[in-house]
């Protein structure tokens, strides 16, 4: 006798970057929280050998037989996330039994809110589900960081795995991405709320800058080594800026110097829930991030100039891997409807797109949904 059809249901939240920006692939802090908004998948037992992923959001549908290579195909689209997942399990030696999964999504589009790390912690989580009990999320965030780099051949960091795995509500994590030891942090917003500012700016060159800006940290970290015995570049002290004669590659260090330092301070911010403070860093944050790591924009910079200058505003700062995607804002809840207008008029004044701003909520990691 056939075992019996099983339907299960799973979701991996999105998520956003506090402060801490591009410095989980140079060793350093970071402050992700995850949200409730994410990627929902329902999983079906198949009694075959073959593997259906459907979305309810994207035409593309893939169907795989498990006996076949897999392999990165720019024509799989979203499916390649999935497809990856899978890959590295097998690779690894984990049971992958034949089933349909059915995403869907209620992340906005393209919006760096980290779409691409949820589908996969996802799948990792309810593939392994079906014969494991014990996970990791730790590793199972490694694991999918792991896919990023070597499949899809993105050079991120653990940061967006590792929130979406681990995270808590009304929590932010303070990882360190060296060793992964990480604690919950209480995000309390008081009468403030965390707004998210979406640019609706198109993310087309994300993955050749995002790696340009991964291996211009390498040659910085290259340079300082040649004198000191420092592991990764956030480990590195202004002092040691001098060194390095490159103009382009002194900046992107000083962003890696200054925002972890910005990180520490943002934490004992928290801790005394000084909001004050933490926007001023998120300020900065923008700002070294304009000048220092080039990452933003005229879209970006406009949002967050814009909201950083409005009534009720503590700070702005754009988050995620940059060029497009979205800001955050400490807006107090009051002001906020008067925030929407204006940014959003002066937003489409200056790029002539429409932004799309939510009040977002700290949400937990990934779990099945019972
Ligand atoms: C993207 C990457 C992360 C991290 C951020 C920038 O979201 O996936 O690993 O580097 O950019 O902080």
């Amino acid at each position: 006798m056939s075992n019996p059809t099983t339907t299960k249901t799973y979701f991996a939240p999105g998520r956003v970057n506090l402060i801490g920006e591009h410095l989980d692939y140079n060793g350093g802090l970071v402050l992700p929280a995850a949200l409730t908004i994410g990627i929902t998948a329902t999983y079906t037992t198949r009694p075959d050998n073959k593997i259906i992923l459907h979305s309810a959001t994207h035409p593309l549908q893939k169907e795989i037989d498990l006996a076949d290579p897999i392999i990165f195909d720019p024509k799989n689209d979203w499916t390649n996330y999935p497809l990856g997942v899978i890959n590295q399990l097998i690779k690894e030696n984990h049971f992958v039994g034949g089933c349909e999964i059915v995403y869907s999504s209620n992340l906005p589009e393209g919006s760096g809110l980290s779409s691409s790390a949820a589908i996969e912690v996802l799948t990792a989580y309810l593939l392994l589900k079906q014969t494991e009990q014990n996970i990791s999320l730790s590793w199972l965030a490694g694991l999918c960081k792991q896919v990023e780099n070597e499949f899809v051949g993105m050079q991120c960091g653990i940061m967006d795995q590792f929130a979406i795995a681990r995270g808590k509500a009304e929590n932010a994590i303070l990882l360190n991405c060296t060793n992964l030891d990480y604690s919950y942090i209480p995000f309390e917003l008081n009468n403030y709320r965390l707004l998210i500012l979406n640019s609706k700016k198109p993310r087309s060159l994300i993955h050749s800058k995002y790696n340009e800006r991964k291996s211009e940290s390498d040659e910085a970290l290259r340079i300082l080594q040649a004198t000191s015995s420092i592991q990764n570049l956030c480990e590195a002290s202004f002092p040691q800026l001098d060194l390095i004669l490159d103009e382009t590659i002194k900046k992107r260090a000083r962003h890696v110097i200054t925002e972890s330092l910005r990180v520490k301070e943002a934490v004992k911010a928290l801790r005394f829930n000084d909001l004050s403070t933490f926007g001023r860093l998120m300020n900065a944050s923008h700002t070294s991030m304009k000048n220092d790591y080039e990452i933003t924009g005229l879209e970006m910079d406009t949002l967050a100039e814009e909201a950083q200058k409005l009534k009720g505003c503590l700070g702005a700062r754009m988050t995620g891997g940059g060029f497009g995607g979205c800001a955050i804002a400490l807006v107090h809840e009051d002001a906020i409807s008067e925030f929407n207008h204006i940014l959003t008029f002066k937003y489409h004044a200056a790029t002539g797109l429409n932004c799309e701003i939510y009040v977002s909520e700290i949400g937990n990691g990934v779990e099945e949904k019972l």
